[in-house]
């Protein structure tokens, strides 16, 4: 079965619950000018927790469906986490997707590949869909390393997961020297990466959680160079920083195939 394309736009630690509703509105005006089709992509906003609520309200009043994910979870379902978020608490707000590992946590927060494992698998068991991030430096890269730096993270992030819970996830190749940098990777380099990434998923399970898992490529994503990146036959959709904050410029992603 063809995979759906999933845009998700992380708007990271922008935009407050005020700011958020005219976003969303300006989002959907232009998505209904560019006559966007949701049957050919998927749209996801990842929002801060604070904003959950309101977008939640925002989209239920919103013909277009878009998505609802989080950028972070907790890995434990609740007690004396202070500061913390559960999967429970995600799911009651309506949010069906959460970030997990993302470049920024691993670095700013040390969450390892047990960390991003563990709020995985919570995040499946609470019957959210983890976006994992997985992807290298800038040093590792120059090293030659990028392949196996980022598929040991994939088999860490996967770790006692079952076949079917794979395909039901998606996960997020951003190399990080790309990340709001302007800097992108060729098309071809991110699809060397997607790629490998999709044997590995072979290899760790078999061939129908390969084809069915989504995998996205994020890093300076915008509307000039989706088409390219997403003409790559392993990516599956992107993971928009910057460009998310832009309405025309997300729609136009969302619309990559117009
Ligand atoms: O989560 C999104 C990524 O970090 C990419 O951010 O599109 O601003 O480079 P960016």
């Amino acid at each position: 079965m063809a995979r759906k394309p999933i845009m998700a736009g992380n708007w990271k630690m922008n935009i407050d619950h005020v700011e958020a509703t005219g976003l969303v509105e300006k989002l959907h005006y232009t998505l209904v000018d560019r006559e966007w089709d949701p049957a050919k992509s998927e749209a996801v906003l990842c929002v801060p927790f604070t904003d959950l609520r309101t977008v939640r309200t925002l989209i239920d009043g919103d013909r277009l469906h878009f998505g609802l994910g989080a950028q972070d979870v907790s890995a434990h379902d609740n007690g004396a986490y202070t500061g913390e978020i559960s999967t429970a608490m995600l799911s009651k707000l309506g949010v069906g997707y959460v970030i997990v590992g993302h470049s920024e946590r691993r670095e700013y927060h040390g969450e390892t590949d047990e960390i991003v494992n563990a709020k995985a698998t919570k995040a499946l068991s609470a019957g959210l869909t983890p976006i994992i991030c997985v992807g290298e430096g800038l040093d590792v890269r120059k090293a030659g390393q990028h392949v196996e730096h980022t598929l040991a993270q994939v088999r860490g992030a996967l770790a006692g997961l079952t076949a079917e819970q794979v395909a039901s996830l998606v996960i997020a190749y951003e190399p990080i020297w790309a990340i709001g940098t302007g800097e992108v990777a060729t098309a071809a380099d991110a699809q060397e990466v997607c790629g490998a990434i999709r044997k590995e998923v072979a290899a760790l399970y078999d061939e129908p959680t390969a084809e069915a898992v989504r995998i996205q490529y994020g890093g300076s994503v915008k509307s000039g160079n989706v088409a390219e990146i997403m003409g790559q036959p392993d990516i599956d959709g992107a993971l928009v920083g910057g460009a998310s904050l832009k309405p025309e410029e997300f729609a136009a992603i969302v619309c990559f195939y117009q």
